[in-house]
């Protein structure tokens, strides 16, 4: 059963003390035909939280797990579109929950916090033929974690970048009602203004970093430019600009 008997919860939330994976859930009820718009499911614990790129995500009860199920309004070949409208809706939310925060987004769309990764995101799209007919946007937050593993020495929490504790409650409303609240006032007219945003949003812009290519293994120093109009990152390497996809590489420390 999803809900506790004090029902305190919200008639959008499922939430479950425990689950493989939000995300697996949620994409279910799409399989079932029992998604709606805005549903949400949470979990207190994820037996099989699944990250980027196959990556296991961390657990922590501190933090948000949690799926957020919309019914994209973008143009199919604009999935990239729905991914930077999340990534700067969460990152303007919580730049605007402290101030003195230096909120970034990673390219593709990690969200940093003083050069420490706090949230991470894994959107699945579900389509019917042509049409995009459903995504699940997979927010994994870190909120009241204050301690990390040796083996995360890039991780941070709002509570371990603040020094407060937050109501996790409130805090998946908020980004809920943040992101269907983009999703909701979306035109094909605002892309540019988004990718602007975005843009302005980039972690390490105009700074040189290391990166490593997935296929060759080959690393290379290049500065960070900016996000082309179909989710690319564009890198002045030493033979000139150059475009990678996402998947293609990896930062380095
Ligand atoms: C990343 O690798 O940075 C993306 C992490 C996404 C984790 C969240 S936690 C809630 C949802 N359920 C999952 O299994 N994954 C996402």
């Amino acid at each position: 059963m999803a809900q506790s008997a004090e029902n305190k919860f919200p008639q959008w939330l499922s939430y479950f003390p425990r689950i493989d994976s939000t995300n697996n859930y949620a994409m279910q009820l799409v399989d079932d035909g029992l998604a709606r718009h805005g549903m949400v499911v949470q979990a207190g614990h994820q037996t099989s939280g699944r990250g980027q790129r196959g990556n296991s995500w961390q657990n922590d009860a501190g933090n948000v797990m949690m799926s957020l199920v919309v019914r994209p309004v973008m143009l199919a070949e604009q999935q990239f579109a729905l991914s930077m409208l999340v990534a700067c809706t969460i990152a303007k939310y919580l730049q605007n929950l402290y101030q003195q925060w230096q909120v970034a987004i990673k390219w593709p769309n990690d969200i940093y916090i003083n050069d420490k990764k706090a949230c991470g995101l894994l959107i699945e799209n579900i389509f019917r033929g042509m049409q995009w007919s459903w995504a699940v946007v997979g927010i994994g937050l870190n909120v009241n974690q204050t301690n990390f593993p040796a083996d995360m020495p890039n991780a941070t929490s709002l509570a371990a970048a603040s020094g407060l504790r937050y109501d996790l409650l409130e805090t998946v409303t908020d980004l809920r009602s943040g992101i269907l609240n983009a999703v909701n006032l979306w035109k094909p007219t605002n892309f540019e203004g988004l990718q602007a945003t975005y843009n302005a949003l980039l972690f390490e812009k105009n700074q040189i970093r290391k990166f490593r290519l997935r296929d060759s293994g080959r690393q290379f120093d290049a500065a960070v430019l900016e996000v082309d109009a179909d989710g690319r990152l564009l890198l002045l390497t030493h033979t000139g600009v150059q475009a990678f996809q996402s998947g293609m590489l990896d930062w380095l420390p």
